[in-house]
């Protein structure tokens, strides 16, 4: 197949190449550094199919650009996909492709690495230390054993925060409309939202951005929380109201913020804006926090999940040419529910 790879960096292009290599070289990649958006969609002309990443919009008018341009199939690089208009490819007739679960640990460990760097203030040790600052007031931590830690979605990467979590000693509660099974093997329980807010020192999320998950974390959800309380977003950016995050941190409701998304993340993660005036002022002020960690986006970049999201694209591309059906399809009936 003939594939317009979109948001490519040099990493995404080796894993595909290599993984194509390993498939038979079966599969032609055009690698366009650019997002898609509806200007960007004509560049895919002359391809059957094309592969996009988190911060690609496919949209109504984007899709419609990609079905007159020829494109059959998009296959995304991730399992998320709430950048998709789902109906509208459904009515385009241009099928879906995603990659689920391709290494839940890799962002359960990347969550935990938050929690462990915020509590021991890891981020400001580093700083202090390269400057011949060994004092140690201001880097007080506590044990994570024996805390109370509250999993937001127990889909495949909140079951393995859990059983981390659980390693460590920490009272495991969690919320979801769909209880699994799995948690109580985890070491968990269930309790309702309320009684996870009030009750945990540690919140971390791990539930799909959709319409009713879009700003779960408010200022009410906040000021809901145990006082002092860490709260950690590894999902999707949107979950979490930024701007009533700032007003939590100001009033010393939260203690400490972990983020690997944001909800404007699109203009910011995966370029280099170093050299650059930051535009975002929301992004800015929460930068300017002691007690905020912030990733762009990496939770899912270790070489297992890249080699896994590389392999799974193969395959969803391959068996879209050989039957008219990606391996892992995205479709309406998984849409339900999540109004
Ligand atoms: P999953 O689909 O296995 O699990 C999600 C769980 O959330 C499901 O059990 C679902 O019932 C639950 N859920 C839905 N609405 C909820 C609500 N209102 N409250 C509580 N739970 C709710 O998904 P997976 O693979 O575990 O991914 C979780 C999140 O992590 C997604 O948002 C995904 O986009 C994000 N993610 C982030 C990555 C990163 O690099 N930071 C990489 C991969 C995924």
């Amino acid at each position: 197949m003939r594939t317009a790879v979109y948001s490519t960096r040099a990493y995404d292009r080796d894993f595909l190449a290599e993984a194509n290599r390993s498939a038979g070289s079966r599969h032609e990649f055009s690698f366009i550094e650019t997002h898609l958006d509806v200007h960007t969609a004509r560049m895919a002309e002359g391809h059957d199919a094309i592969c996009i990443f988190v911060n690609d919009v496919l949209d109504r008018p984007v899709l419609a650009a990609l079905a007159d341009a020829g494109v059959r199939v998009a296959a995304l690089r991730c399992a998320g996909f709430n950048n998709v208009d789902v109906a509208a490819a459904r009515d385009l007739g241009i099928a879906l492709a995603r990659v689920p679960g391709y290494s839940p640990d890799a962002i359960a460990e990347h969550t935990l690495a938050l929690i462990l760097s915020l509590n021991r203030k890891i981020h400001r040790a580093y700083a202090r230390v390269r400057e011949g600052n060994f004092a140690l007031e201001g880097l007080l931590g506590f044990d994570l054993k024996g805390k109370t830690a509250g999993i937001v979605g127990t889909g495949q990467i909140g079951l393995r925060v859990a059983a981390i979590l659980h390693g460590f000693g920490c009272e495991v509660i969690a919320s979801d409309p769909c209880p699994s099974d799995a948690l109580a093997e985890a070491g968990g329980r269930y309790v309702g939202m309320d009684e996870l807010l009030a009750r945990s020192d540690i919140v971390s999320l791990h539930c799909p951005l959709t319409p009713g998950t879009r700003h779960l974390i408010d200022e009410a959800a906040i000021a809901a929380m145990k006082p002092g309380a860490m709260l950690i977003n590894t999902s999707r950016g949107a979950v979490v109201h930024a701007q009533a995050l700032i007003g939590g941190l100001k009033s010393v409701r939260i203690g400490h913020v972990g983020l690997d998304v944001y909800e404007e993340e699109g203009d910011l993660f995966f370029e280099d804006l170093s050299g650059k005036v930051l535009q975002d002022d929301v992004f800015a002020r929460l930068l300017t926090f002691p007690n905020v960690l912030i990733t762009g986006h990496q939770g899912f970049f270790t070489r297992e999940a890249m080699e896994a999201i590389a392999d799974t694209t193969i395959a969803n591309l391959s068996r879209f040419e050989e039957t008219g059906t990606p391996k892992h399809p995205v479709t309406m009936d998984m849409l339900a529910g999540r109004q």
